[in-house]
């Protein structure tokens, strides 16, 4: 369990308007998903973990689809910045809305492995050192893109310059910003009305209170991050890739603490919102995507899809088999090679076997339907056996219409159901039968076959020479 904090005298304000112009997309950048979830959404996550006084978060660009995408949370405002002139004007943007707390906490959307830890300790060092701005730093592997931290000789923070405005010495310089800033509420919309936008980029740059309050003789803190990876901005494809890498090895890592194998764990895919019971066992080449539940003591793989799919108990899923919106009960087996389609529900022990689809229909307890079948908007008692090739002819061309199977009905292989159609329980029905009106309960019922013939003198065709 993650601790429980409460920063009640602490607003964020979290930077989203930028276009994200190196991501090449209609869609704005905190909307890109990273494993299943959108960026901003890791992000509000994040900030909400620390319970603070409100979040101010700051969208411009497609700001309508940033909204409808969140929502409106109780304690979050919106803040319009019509024009990106940069992230001190973004923060410029808040003034209106941040009032009574002591300290600012500025994030950008952009960084979704940050961890709420990180910045709980940021906030309190901030607070520890009486700081009136404090800089989170980090030493990540490569420096390129990242606003660079400047020291004195005595080494203490002077600048960060941006990329586009540094020097060769200063391009060397390892330590770099965050872009995550925590900052005194009486002091930080002074400095920001001091801020220029005299730059390569001609915008005006938050770091730039740096130096600002340094000539006010005010105290600037850095910290240094432990794990740089947890700034990791997502600027492009390339970086989105990268990031959703990192945050696979963390989700993958989670589940194994938390009981669950995991084989070659380089080759599944699992994301954010998923959820597995213990000792459940998740084999190679596995997707489980979505809002994917799988419970306690399963067996999943290998390379099977689940989409928002929904398992209960021991239930094993065997090779190749796709999953959607689709819920199977405890004991269950399907596949290998099934696929359950949106409003599949499966009862305990209910076995889906090779190139079977189930799509919209109810299996109930302990029936089978083992080989090559197509069950569509059907209800199927328990303890039923469906033979290979079994159809239910669910469509006329514009309409669906039901099967409807008692318990204990025997089909046999090859028999198509054409719906709508009932079949009373206990019922057998012969092998390759065609049932067009309702079968009775019981007894056998079957179509009609064509005669058999034998002809003795018949020749096999030769190729010819
Ligand atoms: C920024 C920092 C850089 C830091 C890096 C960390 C500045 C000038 N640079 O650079 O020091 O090392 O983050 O990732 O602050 N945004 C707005 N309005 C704007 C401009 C940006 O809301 O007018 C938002 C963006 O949507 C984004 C965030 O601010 O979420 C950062 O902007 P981005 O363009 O990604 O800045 P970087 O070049 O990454
Ligand atoms: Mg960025």
């Amino acid at each position: 369990m993650a601790q429980q904090m409460h920063y009640s005298d602490l607003q964020v304000c979290v930077l989203a308007a930028g276009k994200g112009k190196r991501m090449r997309s209609s869609k704005p950048k905190v909307l890109h998903p990273v494993l299943g979830r959108a960026m901003i959404d890791y992000l509000l996550h994040t900030v909400e973990m620390l319970r603070p006084k409100g979040l101010a978060v700051v969208t411009g660009h497609a700001s309508e689809m940033v909204q409808a995408h969140v929502g409106q949370p109780q304690n979050l405002e919106w803040v319009i910045q019509d024009k990106q002139l940069g992230t001190g004007h973004a923060v410029k943007q808040c003034e209106n809305v941040i009032r009574d707390v002591r300290d600012v906490l500025i994030v950008c959307g952009d960084t979704p492995l940050l961890r709420h830890e990180t910045l709980a300790e940021l906030v309190d060092e901030h607070r520890k050192r009486d700081a009136i701005v404090t800089v989170l730093t980090a030493e990540p592997k490569s420096s390129t893109g990242y606003g660079r931290v400047v020291r004195d000789k005595e080494g203490k923070v002077s600048s960060i310059i941006e990329e586009k405005d540094a020097d060769e010495a200063q391009r060397n310089i390892r330590e770099v910003s965050s872009g995550i800033y925590c900052v005194r509420h009486d002091v930080l919309f002074d400095l920001l009305h001091k801020i220029g936008n005299r730059n390569a980029q001609g915008e005006y740059y938050l770091p730039d209170i740096v130096p600002l309050a340094l000539q006010d003789g005010k105290s600037v803190e850095t910290v240094q991050m432990k794990d740089a990876y947890e700034m990791l901005g997502v600027n492009n494809r390339v970086q989105l890739a990268e990031v959703e890498a990192l945050m696979q090895e963390r989700i993958i890592y989670d589940w194994q603490m938390a009981g669950v194998t995991i084989e070659k764990p380089e080759s599944v895919r699992i994301e954010a919102g998923v959820n597995i019971g213990v000792d459940t066992v998740i084999q190679a080449g596995c997707y489980l995507l979505g809002s994917t539940r799988i419970g306690d003591a399963c067996r999943v793989g290998p390379n099977a899809v689940l989409v928002d799919a929904w398992l209960d108990d021991c239930v094993n899923v065997f090779a190749f088999s796709h999953i959607h919106s689709a819920n199977v009960g405890s004991e269950a087996k399907i596949g290998p090679f099934a696929r359950l389609r949106p409003g599949a529900e499966l009862d305990e022990e209910v076995h889906i076997g090779n190139f079977v689809e189930v799509k919209k229909s109810i299996v109930n307890r302990g029936s089978k339907i083992s080989h090559l079948s197509y069950i569509g908007d059907s209800e199927i008692g328990s303890d039923c056996n469906v033979g290979a090739g079994t159809i239910t002819c669910n469509y006329d061309g514009a309409n669906k219409h039901k099967t409807v199977i008692g318990d204990d009905v025997f089909v046999g292989s090859d028999t198509k159901l054409i719906a709508p159609v009932e079949v009373g329980s206990g019922a057998t029905i012969g092998a390759g039968s065609i049932v067009t009106k309702r079968v009775k309960e019981g007894g056998l019922t079957l179509s009609a076959r064509p005669e058999q013939r034998h002809v003795a003198d018949w020749q096999r065709p030769k190729k010819k020479e």
